[in-house]
């Protein structure tokens, strides 16, 4: 599978902690593309998911807290958008079983890089650069 490519014009969102994070999410998801080409145990990809569980935690809370801040009228569906990947990645996380990482890490890809294009996108224009 094909590495996610880090374009900061294309990614950013304006806000550096966001980006930031972004990026090591990003990263992490790389780091399982890796994994996946190499004879990985099933521990390895666990710690992976793992991984990327928490950062996704602390990120969510993160963005979360700042558009409640801004007192944005999309924080609600945001946050729905959140949470079901958040369950659907609990999900994967349970049955954990080195079978279908390939498929998990499209999951993952494509999920990630469609929230910040398309959900994540729209409080851009509340920031400039913090
Ligand atoms: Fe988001
Ligand atoms: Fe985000």
């Amino acid at each position: 599978m094909e590495r996610i490519l880090w374009d900061a014009k294309k990614f950013s969102v304006g806000y550096t902690l966001m980006d930031a994070q972004h990026q090591q999410i990003v990263e992490m998801i790389n780091g399982l593309i890796d994994l996946s080409e190499t004879e990985f145990t099933v521990q390895e990809a666990l710690h992976a998911y793992v991984k990327i569980s928490q950062l996704v935690v602390k990120h969510f809370g993160a963005e979360e807290a700042i558009l409640r801040l801004e007192g944005t009228d999309f924080l609600e569906e945001h946050t729905k958008s959140h949470d079901l990947f958040s369950d659907q990645l609990a999900d994967r996380l349970a049955h954990c079983n080195g079978l279908g990482l390939e498929d998990s890490i499209k999951f993952l890809a494509n999920w990630w890089v469609a929230h910040i294009l398309n959900e994540d996108m729209k409080y851009k224009p509340l920031f400039t650069d913090i």
